[in-house]
């Protein structure tokens, strides 16, 4: 089969589209036929590597896809060849007390498909049964595999890490990422109310398009300023935050009393200076989050299948153009998802 494989972590040219061995599923395991593969920022770190950390290489990307089970591996019974699905991307392998009380991305062994073993930018991909989501029959496999990841991270950011309320003022930065597109409108599905910031004016158009109540162009615009006055000098209940040492420092400052702030990435670098002094003074919550469990994945799927919540796509590549795929995401030309077309 066609896959995308990485022998060594670099810039585009280490995405090469080799000839490999269809992977056998194995017990409690299923084989997809891969239709479509979404990119997140993650397989942008996968390519070029992260300094501290061991990717499985040579491997395959991708950790949001979506297709037909094609293989049923020994002992499956949940599923049958032909079920469309989209894939939730974390899996454990072992019983532990996190997976029992379903907190599955605390679990020791919790990964992810495509960074912790091989992914979905292939024509074939092997996935555990109980990560396969069903999607109902008029339910597009391109928009099925532009969900699972960063609707998963965007809700257990805003649901569960900061239990959002309908009454809270919510700054989502960078309107145009996946996670972003997902946070504006989890909150808005719940009743909060969303500024959003992006580099570009075009994007701030977009994001106020997803549902945002207000937004800046923070190249132009000092966010902070444009917070303050949106809040009536309040202060902002949730900041979402995944830029890291560009926005954060600030953002403590941006914060209500008793405000929380949530992190689930760091793109423009992870070191930084933080006055601690409002923290306490302001009884602020920083709260770091990855991923989320399978159960929550599950529960707003439905609202995806009933078109409550609904992935942005920006643009679609064959999968023989994945370098060209990583380039459009890494230069931030990106509103929302961007796809490669398998089968
Ligand atoms: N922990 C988790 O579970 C988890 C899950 C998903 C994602 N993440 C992390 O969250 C971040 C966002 O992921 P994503 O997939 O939503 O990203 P994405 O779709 O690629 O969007 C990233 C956006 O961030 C903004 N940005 C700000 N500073 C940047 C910089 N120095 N370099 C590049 N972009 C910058 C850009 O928008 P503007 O041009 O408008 O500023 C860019 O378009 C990534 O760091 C990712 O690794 C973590």
């Amino acid at each position: 089969m066609q896959a995308v494989r990485i022998h060594e972590h670099g810039s585009f040219d280490v995405l090469h589209l080799e000839d490999i061995p269809i992977p056998e599923p194995g017990p409690g395991e299923v084989r997809i036929k891969v239709a479509w593969t979404a990119l997140n920022h993650l397989d942008t770190w996968v390519r070029r590597g992260v300094p501290g950390h061991k990717f499985p290489l040579p491997m395959t990307p991708g950790c949001d896809f979506s297709g037909v089970v094609e293989k049923l591996g020994e002992g499956v019974t949940s599923s049958s060849e032909g079920q469309r699905v989209a894939v939730a991307p974390g899996f454990n392998t072992v019983p532990s007390v996190e997976v029992a009380e379903g907190r599955h991305n605390l679990a020791r062994d919790y990964g992810i498909y495509g960074e912790t073993c091989n992914g979905g930018n292939a024509e074939f991909a092997v996935v555990r049964a109980e990560n396969l989501i069903p999607i109902p029959d008029d339910f597009p496999l391109d928009q099925a595999a532009a969900f699972p990841l960063t609707f998963l991270t965007a809700w257990h950011m805003l649901m569960t890490r900061c239990q959002l309320k309908p009454w809270d003022k919510v700054l989502v930065h960078a309107a145009g990422s996946g996670v972003s597109v997902a946070a504006t409108q989890i909150a808005k599905l719940h009743g909060a109310s969303v500024m959003v910031t992006a580099g570009s004016d075009e994007k701030v158009q977009l994001g106020l398009e997803n549902g945002a109540d207000y937004g800046v162009n923070y190249r132009t615009e000092d966010w902070t300023k444009a917070a303050k006055a949106w809040t009536q000098k309040a202060g902002l209940d949730v900041i979402v935050d995944h830029v890291g040492v560009d926005t954060l420092p600030k953002g403590i400052w941006a914060l209500a009393k008793g405000g929380r702030l949530v992190t689930c990435g760091v793109t423009s670098g992870a070191e930084m200076e933080i006055n601690f002094a409002p923290v306490f003074f302001k009884s602020l919550s920083l709260l770091g989050s990855t991923m989320g469990s399978l159960g929550e994945l599950k529960q707003l799927s439905k609202l995806v299948f009933e078109g409550e919540l609904s992935p942005i796509i920006d643009s679609r590549f064959p999968l023989a153009e994945v370098a060209k795929a990583h380039k459009r995401v890494s230069e931030r030309q990106v509103f929302g998802k961007v796809l490669l077309h398998v089968s």
